[in-house]
């Protein structure tokens, strides 16, 4: 028995990287997957290349930020398929300028948090409701280590990121009465186009692949592995969590702050 069999998710931002990896594995799992997804050639392509496998594919063109374009994403998903299991917070955008916080350009601030957040925000009001008359389901909330750490010149996505953890905390209390869970996926190192340039930077890989105490980056298949778990009925008692898919980074950085050995027993 396929893991997301009968179940209808829909996955933002899911015609490229790591959305369209859990997008693929969704389908491949028995699910019928929408993606809303702002490019169109992407777009088409996902929803090509899974309904020539026999899949259950959608690709709708539109934009996370606007309500109009969300609300009809929603709409076809019922439309087509009678109902809604699983959302997918996934659209992200890191932003355009390379700076600190004192010179960063307050439109690309902007459009961040715009993406990042209220786009998850705008997602989750009309997903939520959809997933009620469904008798329940999940919504995962695509965040990141810098949430808890910072990344470099790029404050506005750190910041982004941090409050979509409290997004989800907030929606996970708001919506467990309609047996709605939300929990964020909290990622460390993958590389996808978000931020190839980084590793355009000769050793830059090597370098990340030794730092990870489990020996390497992240790949799709890490990804959708969890939000395969998070979308099914493997998880049904879990909400309101932040799991840090990230090989073990935020553990050694805790690590070597001390903080660990300051909580733990002085027995041990
Ligand atoms: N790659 C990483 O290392 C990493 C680490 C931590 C968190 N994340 C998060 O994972 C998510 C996916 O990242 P990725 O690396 O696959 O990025 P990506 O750039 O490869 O893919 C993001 C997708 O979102 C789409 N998108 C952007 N704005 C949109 C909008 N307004 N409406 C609809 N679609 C939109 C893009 O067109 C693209 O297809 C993001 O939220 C990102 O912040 C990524």
């Amino acid at each position: 028995m396929k893991r997301l069999a009968g179940k209808v998710a829909l996955v933002t931002g899911g015609g490229a990287g790591l959305g369209r990896g859990m997008a693929d594995r969704f389908c491949a799992e028995g699910a019928s997957v929408a993606i809303l997804e702002i490019k169109p050639d992407i777009t088409h392509d996902f929803e090509r290349a899974n309904t020539a496998q026999g899949y259950e594919a959608l690709g709708i063109v539109g934009n996370v930020t606007q309500p109009e374009s969300v609300r009809a994403a929603v709409a076809q998903c019922i439309s087509r398929w009678g109902r809604l299991d699983a959302l997918v917070n996934n659209a992200g955008v890191t932003g355009a300028s390379h700076a600190d916080l004192v010179d960063l350009d307050l439109s690309d601030w902007n459009r961040v948090l715009e993406v990042n957040l209220t786009g998850a925000l705008i997602c989750t009001q009309h997903a939520a409701p959809a997933i009620r008359d469904a008798g329940g389901g999940s919504i995962i909330n695509m965040t990141s280590i810098s949430a808890r750490t910072t990344y470099p010149s790029r404050g506005a996505y750190s910041v982004s990121k941090a409050a979509l953890e409290s997004l989800t905390l907030q929606a996970s209390i708001e919506l467990a009465k309609w047996k709605i869970r939300v929990n964020s996926m909290s990622l460390g190192w993958f590389r996808t186009a978000l931020n190839e340039d980084t590793y355009q930077i000769p050793g830059e890989l090597a370098k990340r692949n030794l730092t990870v105490p489990i020996g390497r980056i992240g790949t799709l298949e890490d990804c959708a592995n969890l939000a395969v778990f998070l979308a099914g009925d493997e998880s049904t008692y879990l909400t309101g969590e932040s799991i840090e898919l990230d090989g073990g980074l935020i553990a050694a950085a805790l690590k070597s702050t001390g903080l660990l050995a300051r909580i733990r027993p002085v027995t041990e």
